[in-house]
């Protein structure tokens, strides 16, 4: 059953919800949904996500929460989608819900509000990386306005299988109707942004 939109809050992360991620990201990969297979060397640990965590708010880089009832229900980020400075206006982001909020539009509340942000920090494109399997991502980003801009056959190795990835693709803010403002150039070197999650 889907939860009221008004009872779900987005915020930005704080180091206080990094337990709580955590706990997000490793029921997912354990069950190896979405881009994560159950894979030994994926590690990640608590002080790693704060260190990224601050170094993508210290880039403008969104990184967000989902709140039900003062309870972590979902995060979502973006790291930049390639490290040359060509492509500093193109974001890569990530999303993750808790087990017991799945299905119950969370994603609906949260993937906007990471569009939002980030188009008002002045991004231009925004690309998620989606199993070719896992129908309700894809359903989530088609409904939030991304459409599938490529198909990588075979990239992923998880579960004895080889899956392919999608690649959906949305414009933030006015896209390319304009040209970009200035403020990245500004910005510390995007280099040393790492992924998380
Ligand atoms: C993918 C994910 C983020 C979706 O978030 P969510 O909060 O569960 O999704 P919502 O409830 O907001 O639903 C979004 C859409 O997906 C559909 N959907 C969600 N779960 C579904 C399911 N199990 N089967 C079919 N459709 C589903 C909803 O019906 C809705 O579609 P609609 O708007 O057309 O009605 C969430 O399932 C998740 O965290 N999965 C594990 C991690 C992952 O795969 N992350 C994304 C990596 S690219």
């Amino acid at each position: 059953m889907g939860i009221s939109p008004q009872k779900i809050t987005v915020r930005p992360s704080s180091d206080l919800d990094v337990p709580a991620m955590l706990a997000i990201y490793l029921h997912h990969i354990n069950r190896g949904v979405g881009d994560l297979g159950a894979y030994p060397m994926e590690k990640l640990e608590a002080e790693d996500l704060k260190r990224r965590r601050k170094n993508l708010r210290n880039h403008r880089l969104p990184h967000l929460v989902a709140e039900i009832g003062g309870a972590v229900a979902g995060y979502a980020y973006v790291v930049p989608f390639r490290k040359r400075p060509a492509y500093r206006y193109t974001l890569k982001h990530s999303i993750y819900i808790h087990p017991d909020y799945l299905n119950a539009g969370v994603g609906r509340t949260l993937l906007p509000a990471l569009i939002d942000s980030c188009a008002a920090a002045g991004y231009r494109q925004i690309i998620g990386y989606i199993d070719s399997a896992n129908q309700p991502s894809l359903r989530l980003h088609e409904a939030c306005g991304f459409v599938q801009v490529g198909l990588l056959p075979s990239v992923g190795y998880k579960y004895g299988h080889w899956s392919d990835s999608v690649m959906m693709q949305r414009a933030l803010g006015p896209g390319s109707s304009t040209p970009p403002g200035d403020w990245v150039e500004a910005a510390a070197p995007i280099g040393i942004v790492e992924e998380i999650g």
